[in-house]
């Protein structure tokens, strides 16, 4: 396992080929995909060309999205993915994220969010973290505002979020809920 780094409950690491039955799982929830970029049905050999990619392919490369992999602690296996995209000029970051619907609401997506967030600003130094979600898509402004993002700007139908590195470094702190 190459693990990134860890939360009270979760960790996130690289993705591994094994992922592929949970990553198809929740790929192919319909209400996971609803506001999402792709399509349910989802189909499994799409699926395993991309966990190929997520598990073999080079992180971080300027450009290109890398998910990395959500696992509990306590429990092996995939229960979701945040996806990063360093934009190639900016120090600027774009998450992306999705729990699998058998753990919703037990706050697995602002505890990842808060975390990455954290590593992308205070570790590797850059500037703003930025998401993008549908107006709709409740859960993810709810998981976005608990993780310190805040909106900024309207894209269509999403609604921009951004936060920004404060000189002190406090994204590792819980936020005031
Ligand atoms: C968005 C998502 C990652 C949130 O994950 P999560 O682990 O359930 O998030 P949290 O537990 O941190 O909860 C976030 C909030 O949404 C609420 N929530 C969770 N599921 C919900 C649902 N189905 N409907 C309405 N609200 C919901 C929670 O109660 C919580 O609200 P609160 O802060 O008022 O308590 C998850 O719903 C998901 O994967 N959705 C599909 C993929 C997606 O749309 N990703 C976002 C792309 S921008």
């Amino acid at each position: 396992m190459i693990e990134i780094l860890r939360t009270p409950r979760l960790i996130v690491r690289r993705f591994a080929l094994d992922d592929l039955d949970a990553f198809h799982a929740y790929r192919d929830d319909p209400e996971v995909a609803r506001h999402q970029g792709w399509d349910a049905p989802f189909a499994r050999a799409t699926a395993e060309a991309l966990v190929h990619d997520f598990a073999t392919g080079p992180a971080l490369e300027p450009g290109q999205w890398t998910q990395f992999a959500l696992e509990r602690r306590t429990e092996p296996g995939l229960i979701g993915d945040v996806g990063v995209r360093l934009e190639a000029v900016e120090p600027t970051a774009e998450l992306g994220f999705t729990i699998a619907r058998g753990h919703w609401g037990a706050g697995y997506g602002r505890e990842a969010l808060r975390a990455v967030a954290a590593f992308l600003l205070d570790d590797l130094e850059l500037e703003r973290v930025v998401a993008f979600t549908h107006h709709e898509n409740i859960a993810a402004i709810a998981s976005l505002h608990a993780a310190g993002l805040i909106p900024v700007a309207v894209d269509g139908d999403d609604l921009v979020y951004y936060r920004a590195r404060t000189a002190t470094g406090s994204h590792r702190s819980e936020p005031d809920e």
